[in-house]
């Protein structure tokens, strides 16, 4: 089990986790070091780290360029790096076994048995064609980030490889320019139609803030999380299935209903328009815009809601983001569903839970006061384990730096 995982039938506790974290980081950061010099005979001359995320609101806004509201966390990927003389790329991935890939620059093919290292070479791919002087390097990775659980551990190896190559070859790259690179390898490359928001946030991310992000102009405004508020993230382990084709379904009945609204982009029509124009959509398309356009708005007031403290509204926006998930986006499932209604059951008006990411399993989000942790938490396993046989897992959380944000 993941260590700074909170086994909840124990009181849970931010400073206990905080430790756990930051023992967490200098054993995986030691362990880097260690691996590296073992596998290449000399020391790593960077050490870069990429977070990965969750978003607060404001879910398959991104690809109709909408608003999000996502928030870097503290856990993420680490990768140790040395230039090398040639143009050889050398990984080798602690989490999968130690394997160590090898390829060159001027070859870099598709990996269908060791599909991790797509990742890495599908963002040099994207490096390579607008900040092309580099060249090869000996590289170690690892990470903390649940897999598979929707809080972005793709999106933070991409950024971090990007992150590790701009720093070994001072390379003039901006995060936002990094992040559309690692969005690009996953588009062009891994082959999965993802939205800008989760390499965005993992290069942009600010301590203490979660960001408001305009996923059209690419603007953004940090928004302070309250010092007291604590962000809850509860994998429900549901193993995450047909992820890929049902988002590429979704995106489509996006662009299809844009298309029939006579816009290019849902971003650009209004929930007046949408309903003057119901009788003429089919219903499922309906429902699909209704949610995107919805939500958006609901990320914006929710930027409103964080800084008024407003708990009350907080709780609101983030139901009715998750049924407009359910109902009209049709992307949570029933253990989803069984979670965020125990949590708010016992958030009432002191917090707000909901699904978090794509959906179709992985992780739901609450929002509340610190000082209601415990009593949220408290029966919360047994509840869950009771309603659907399947264990959760916690993570208390708490927004960090993104990979390119100076600290
Ligand atoms: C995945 C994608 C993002 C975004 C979310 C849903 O995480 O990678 O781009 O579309 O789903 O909000």
């Amino acid at each position: 089990m993941n260590q700074d995982t909170l086994n909840l039938t124990h009181n849970s506790n931010d400073d206990i986790n905080a430790m756990s974290q930051a023992v967490a980081q200098s054993d995986i950061i030691a362990l880097l070091e260690q691996t590296f010099v073992e596998h290449f005979g000399y020391a790593a001359t960077q050490i870069s780290h990429a977070p990965g995320r969750v978003n607060l609101i404001g879910d398959h806004t991104d690809y109709n360029g909408g608003f999000v509201l996502p928030a870097a966390i503290n856990f993420g990927t680490w990768m140790a790096g040395k230039a090398r003389n040639d143009r050889t790329i050398n990984v080798v991935a602690l989490d999968c076994d130690g394997e160590r890939i090898s390829f060159s620059l001027d070859d870099i093919a598709f990996d269908k048995v060791s599909s991790w290292s797509n990742y890495v070479r599908g963002s040099l791919i994207a490096l390579a064609k607008a900040l092309p002087d580099f060249g090869g390097a000996d590289l170690v990775v690892k990470g903390n980030v649940p897999r598979g659980a929707g809080l972005s551990s793709s999106a933070s190896f991409e950024v971090v490889t990007l992150k590790t190559m701009a720093a070994l070859y001072d390379l003039p790259l901006s995060g936002v320019q990094a992040a559309l690179m690692g969005q690009q390898a996953e588009n062009e490359f891994v082959g999965c139609n993802c939205g800008i928001m989760d390499q965005m946030i993992s290069a942009m991310g600010k301590q203490h803030n979660a960001m408001l992000l305009d996923c059209r102009s690419l603007d953004i405004q940090y928004a302070r999380m309250p010092e007291d508020l604590a962000i809850i993230i509860v994998n429900s382990n549901v193993k995450r299935g047909l992820v890929d084709s049902e988002y590429n379904t979704r995106r489509k009945q996006c662009e299809q209903a844009a298309a029939l609204l006579g816009k290019t982009s849902l971003r650009d029509v209004t929930l007046a328009e949408l309903n003057a124009a119901k009788a003429d959509l089919e219903p499922i398309l309906y429902r699909r815009a209704h949610h995107v356009i919805s939500e958006s708005l609901r990320t914006c007031d929710m930027l409103a809601a964080l800084n008024r403290h407003d708990m009350a509204q907080i709780s609101t926006l983030m139901a009715e983001s998750h049924d407009s998930l359910k109902n009209d986006f049709e992307v949570t499932t029933s253990q989803l569903d069984i979670l965020v209604s125990l949590l708010a059951d016992k958030l009432g008006e002191y917090g707000g839970a909901r699904m978090t990411g794509g959906g179709f399993g992985g992780c739901v989000v609450a929002l509340t006061e610190r000082s209601h942790v415990d009593n949220v938490l408290a029966t919360l396993a047994e509840d869950y384990h009771a309603a659907t046989g399947l264990k959760a897992d916690v993570y208390l959380c708490h927004a960090v730096d993104g990979a390119f944000v100076a600290v």
